[in-house]
């Protein structure tokens, strides 16, 4: 991806709920991301990497550490790691045993992964299948249905001029690599063992951990940990992140240049991308770190709409992605990947997109625990954009 011949899709809750965890909506979640790829492969030609936000994305770090409510001010939501989300002193107390069920949920998140990605599920014969049933009638739906059709005759074809489909793994099966925020760092290192044929150590909590907009200090604890693990890691990049800052965190945890080590996942805001991207990519090439940079045009673009929702507009994401695209091709950078917040059920969170979510409907399926999500129409019409920006 660094070098430009694959495209990263990152995807998932804002954050995972201990209550949410049903079989049902983890497959939906699994369907929506494999819909997004495949309409990401078919429709742009590159290999797509799917990471999932996924099996361990419980802890949230917090801008303001209260939350007030008709004069209740009570501790901030930090996740289902550290608290619960209901607004009660009780609820919201931290409990450390909580921990112990993060991981079990996210071992048994990993266990039916596991199942569907390799046992049939994410077979390419059954492409049709991961249509949602909500999303089947909608633009998108019938949209994805065409290239399904079309990926469907392309095997057929294959088969009939003999080539041998059945033994081929990678039309049956796919990887989906797991990620979370690497935030609570006494969790991460009760996690992190240490290889037994390289000596290299890594952190086993998921493939791929990230550290937050709000922990990238370049001397901060976070950073500090990370450094020290092999696996590939990511960074968030917000509005106020200056070259410098950005070059102290690429040489700590990228010493060595080694691409598909580091991930920079951009979260400028729409409109402000023309701005300060350039001088961050311009930075980071010079010194030659071989990096991945990725959007994530999603937490630049959160505000409080006046009904009281946290929400996101499904222009200014688009918006947002479609100027990284443009900033990186003008400096010779491949946008090497797209970070995004989604659920497979039918929420309505975010505003906008083509089965238009209005204000008022905000309350109808208002269901995250953090942030607002993108619904499973929303974000396949985002892979539908985002495979046009790639093909140009
Ligand atoms: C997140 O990814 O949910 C998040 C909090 O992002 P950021 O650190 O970029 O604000
Ligand atoms: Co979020």
């Amino acid at each position: 991806m660094a070098a430009g011949r694959g495209f990263l899709l990152q995807a998932g809750d804002c954050a995972e709920s201990f209550d949410d965890l049903s079989a049902n909506s983890i497959r939906d979640k699994l369907r929506v991301i494999l819909q997004m790829a495949v309409t990401l492969t078919y429709g742009a030609g590159v290999p797509v990497v799917k990471v999932g936000r996924i099996a361990g994305q419980f802890a949230k770090p917090r801008s303001s550490a209260t939350e007030t409510r008709e004069d209740v001010e009570l501790p901030s939501f930090r996740g289902h790691s550290v608290h619960g989300h209901a607004f009660s002193a009780d609820s919201r107390q931290a409990d450390p045993r909580r921990l112990v069920a993060a991981y079990q949920h996210s071992a048994a998140t990993l266990n039916l992964l596991r199942a569907l990605t390799k046992g049939g599920f994410a077979d390419m014969r059954r492409i049709h299948q991961w249509n949602l049933e909500f999303a089947r009638g909608s633009g998108e739906g019938r949209r994805y249905e065409r290239i399904a059709d079309e990926i469907d005759r392309a095997l057929r074809f294959m088969q009939a001029c003999g080539i041998d489909l059945e033994h081929e793994a990678s039309l049956h099966e796919v990887d989906l690599f797991t990620s979370h925020e690497a935030l609570l760092l006494g969790y991460e290192e009760s996690l992190t063992r240490r290889d037994s044929i390289t000596g290299d150590w890594y952190d086993c909590s998921a493939h791929f951990l990230w550290i937050g907009d709000r922990t990238r200090q370049p001397d901060g604890a976070h950073v500090e940990y990370l450094r020290g693990v092999h696996n590939p890691v990511g960074v968030k990049i917000g509005p106020a992140t200056t070259p410098d800052e950005l070059l102290a965190v690429c040489e700590t945890l990228d010493p060595t240049r080694s691409p598909g080590r580091l991930t920079l996942i951009a979260r400028l805001g729409q409109g402000r991308v023309r701005d300060l991207l350039p001088r961050l990519l311009r930075a980071v090439g010079e010194a030659g770190h071989p990096v991945v940079w990725a959007c994530d045009p999603m937490h630049g673009n959160t505000f409080a709409h006046e009904s009281g929702f946290k929400t996101r507009r499904f222009v200014d994401v688009v918006g947002e992605l479609v100027d990284f695209f443009e900033v990186c091709r003008e400096h010779g950078t491949w946008p090497g990947g797209m970070h995004v917040e989604l659920t497979g059920d039918d929420v309505t969170e975010c505003l906008g997109g083509s089965e238009e979510v209005g204000a008022h409907q905000l309350a109808e399926r208002y269901e995250t625990v953090c942030d607002p999500r993108l619904n499973a129409r929303q974000s396949l019409d985002l892979a539908f954009q985002c495979a046009e920006l790639l093909r140009r």
